[in-house]
């Protein structure tokens, strides 16, 4: 048995559906394990199977919202009525889930472990997973990778942006955005630094978070399911680290610009949760380059090489999990800037 529709939803749907079919006082639908998006135009020859209409002469009217517990076809209302004449109906709704820098690291062991059932997974990196395309088909879930320089941080936006607009209010049953992608520019005093490298870094550690996210809650502000987004930042974000300014700088403003939108969001009917969250320390080609940067320029070499030595260091797949974790938590976003490893 599914659970009936959220009683505003339900009464919406009853009553432009009523309204258009004159249908007072039939008897009530009956249940159908699916959702349903329902669309109100002007009357159209029946065409059965795609979405229903109005009568004639009714303005153009768009209603689109779980209708969980509705027969569309078995109502017996919708038998009597010729203005009735398409409707569509989709299996239960999976998870969206939007995840940058999937194709190693943290980011990969994320994108195996949301290889589950009901979810809908969308990669962005440079490089597509073949293993993760491999895993995914195995498990039976939709996974999509794009790939997608974040340097270029317009064009992701706009593309996922478009994306969503294609998939439409009705599509999904969560949405997510997960900023993982993040670059370590090459370790050296800022003075001796490329300013291509500290564009890059900037650009795919801080620009293409905010315009990723940008992108992602306005295309889906009119979403009526809940929405979060993640960003994974760091400890460095809050600590000051020598010959590393443009990543320590990206993830402070990573921190701050998830404070500023938590209180875009707070103010809104169905604003989105966001966090900004670090992750704790991996085991990852980022810890590896921490570990082989030259002593003379990078005071703190030897306290991470003694973090792999003295095995402090978190696996790829715990991290992951423990992360996820965290985004399932029934008070994530209240605080919008934490770290995975306070109680
Ligand atoms: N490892 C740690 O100890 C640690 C600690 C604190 C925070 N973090 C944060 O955790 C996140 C994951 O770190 P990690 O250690 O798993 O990193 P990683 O192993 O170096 O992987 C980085 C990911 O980011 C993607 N990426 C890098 N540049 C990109 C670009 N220009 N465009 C698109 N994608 C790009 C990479 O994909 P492609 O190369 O395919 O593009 C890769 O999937 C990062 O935000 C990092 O700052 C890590």
């Amino acid at each position: 048995m599914h659970p009936p529709a959220p009683r505003s939803v339900r009464h919406a749907a009853l009553r432009l559906l009523a309204g258009s079919t004159g249908s007072k006082g039939s008897s009530p639908p009956r249940r159908l394990p699916c959702r349903a998006q329902v669309l109100l135009e002007p009357q159209r020859s029946a065409l059965p199977g795609t979405p229903i209409t109005a009568p004639a002469g009714a303005s153009n009217r768009r209603f689109e919202g779980e209708l969980l517990g509705f027969s569309l076809t078995q109502a017996p209302w919708r038998q009597r009525s010729a203005d009735i004449t398409q409707y569509h109906c989709a299996m239960p709704l999976k998870h969206l889930t939007l995840l940058t820098g999937a194709s190693r690291g943290m980011g990969l062991a994320m994108a195996q472990q949301l290889l589950r059932h009901g979810h809908t997974l969308v990669c962005i990196s440079r490089h597509r997973n073949a293993e993760l395309a491999q895993a995914a088909s195995q498990a039976g879930t939709t996974l999509e990778q794009w790939e997608q320089d974040l340097s270029r941080g317009e064009q992701a936006a706009r593309a996922l942006r478009d994306w969503l607009t294609t998939q439409g209010p009705a599509a999904f049953a969560s949405a997510t955005l997960i900023n993982n992608a993040g670059v370590i520019p090459r370790i050296a005093p800022l003075s001796a630094s490329e300013p291509a490298d500290l564009a890059n870094a900037l650009r795919v550690g801080l620009e293409a978070p905010m315009l990723l996210t940008a992108a992602f809650l306005g295309a889906t502000e009119g979403w009526a399911v809940p929405r979060k987004v993640l960003n994974i930042s760091s400890g460095l974000g809050r600590r000051a680290l020598a010959s590393q300014a443009a990543y320590c700088a990206a993830k402070a403003g990573m921190d701050h610009f998830t404070r500023c939108v938590a209180l875009d969001e707070a103010i809104k009917p169905h604003g989105a949760r966001v966090c900004s969250l670090a992750p704790g320390v991996i085991d990852t080609d980022m810890q590896i380059q921490l570990r082989g940067a030259d002593p003379a320029a990078f005071p703190d070499r030897q306290n991470f090489a003694r973090l792999k030595t003295a095995g402090q260091l978190t696996s790829p797949a715990d991290a992951a999990t423990r992360v996820l974790a965290w985004l399932e938590r029934a008070d994530f976003g209240t605080n919008p800037v934490a770290d995975v490893r306070e109680v």
